[in-house]
């Protein structure tokens, strides 16, 4: 059985903890900035990666002394490399090194989606390779058929925005603060759902990809009309963004190869009415319906330490000149999509 030190550093959340091979969470521990990003409506760069280089080394040992561990009773170290924000990527990924240099331990450079896409797994060890993934998080909002560890087919992305970040958007417009995704949830729940007409970009388009921008400005226009109650704009936003989510996987199934189960993981996958709905379409298309558990879908170290278990598994480690990686695809080889940040 191996012992791997999961450090994760790539947004807003200092995160460390230890994981086995055999998928016992034996310590984590997650210091949010939540308070420190609060006042600009969103997580500013900068103050990242300061709070990172503050917070993560005590809180590294800290994780180790909540486990009666040391340095020496791990085998590898497994570290965020990318993609994310690149200051608070550097301090992570900085640390791992100086504690493989340290331990003569191998390090382990983690791709931060492919910690989101492997979670499942570190929750349930029934689920096998290929699977269904619907990839959303505050940068991301992917569909992808998961094959193996590393190997990955991109199915469709979003043209503009992410969907945890639709959710931040309509959570400023509603004046209700950051993090926006479970306030908006919170929200939506005494609202009327079919109160406010809002459009469901993309709906019914061949390929699976998303859109939100669109429902983000109706979003703004309904709020700015004056004509409706928050609580319904949120409920109608959520109920606008889940349809599109459904109607795009269930395109995406279509062209899938088989797969054994339909995943959910990342952010947006804490939001429990996705996850309704998520789980009547895997009933519809006869297909398992895995979701990890609330703390495994925000950002969290033990999906880094977990995708590095894996990894070690396999026999591999990475080089000490590893470079962070501001942007680093699952699958390489998708075509880019016009509008994706991509000049077409
Ligand atoms: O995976 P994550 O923690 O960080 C990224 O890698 O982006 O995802 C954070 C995103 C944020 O946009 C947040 O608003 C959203 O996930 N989120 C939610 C909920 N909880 C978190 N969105 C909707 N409903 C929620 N309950
Ligand atoms: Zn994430």
């Amino acid at each position: 059985m191996a012992l791997i030190l999961g450090i994760e550093s790539s947004c807003d959340e200092t995160a460390a903890a230890l994981v086995t091979s055999a998928r016992a969470i034996l310590a984590q521990r997650i210091a949010s900035q939540d308070e420190a990003h609060r006042p600009y409506g969103g997580v500013v760069p900068e103050i990242a990666a300061r709070a990172h280089a503050e917070r993560l080394a005590p809180l590294i040992e800290a994780t180790l002394a909540d486990a009666g561990k040391t340095l020496d009773d791990v085998d590898a170290i497994a570290a965020t490399a990318g993609p994310g924000l690149i200051g608070g990527v550097m301090v992570g990924l900085v640390t791992g090194k100086a504690l493989s240099m340290a331990s003569g331990k191998p390090l382990i450079a983690i791709n931060h989606l492919e910690g989101h896409a492997l979670s499942p797994r570190l929750a349930d060890p029934q689920l096998a390779f290929p699977y269904a993934l619907l990839l959303v998080s505050g940068g991301h909002c992917q569909i992808l058929r998961v094959e193996g560890v590393g190997t990955y087919t991109r199915l469709a992305t979003t043209i503009d925005d992410a969907l945890g970040e639709a959710f931040d958007k309509t959570a400023k417009i509603l004046g209700l603060g950051y993090p926006g995704g479970p306030k908006v949830e919170r929200l939506a729940q005494e609202g009327d759902a079919n109160a406010v007409p809002l459009p469901r970009p993309l709906l019914g388009s061949a390929e699976p990809h998303f859109s939100f921008a669109g429902l983000k400005s109706a979003v703004l226009r309904a709020k700015d009309s004056g004509q409706y109650r928050d609580a319904d704009i949120a409920a109608s936003f959520q109920k606008a963004a889940i349809d599109c989510i459904i109607d795009r996987l269930k395109r995406a199934l279509e062209k899938m190869d088989e797969v054994t189960a339909l995943v959910v993981a990342g952010g947006v996958a804490a939001n429990k009415a996705m996850r309704a709905a998520l789980e009547s379409l895997a009933e519809t298309e006869g297909l398992p319906f895995i979701a990890p558990p609330l703390t495994l879908c925000t950002d969290n170290a033990a999906m880094i330490a977990w995708a590095g278990a894996e990894r070690h598994a396999q026999g591999q480690s990475d080089p000490l000149d590893f470079a962070a990686r501001p942007r680093w695809p699952l699958d390489p080889d998708a075509e880019p999509v016009r509008g994706a940040g991509v000049k077409a």
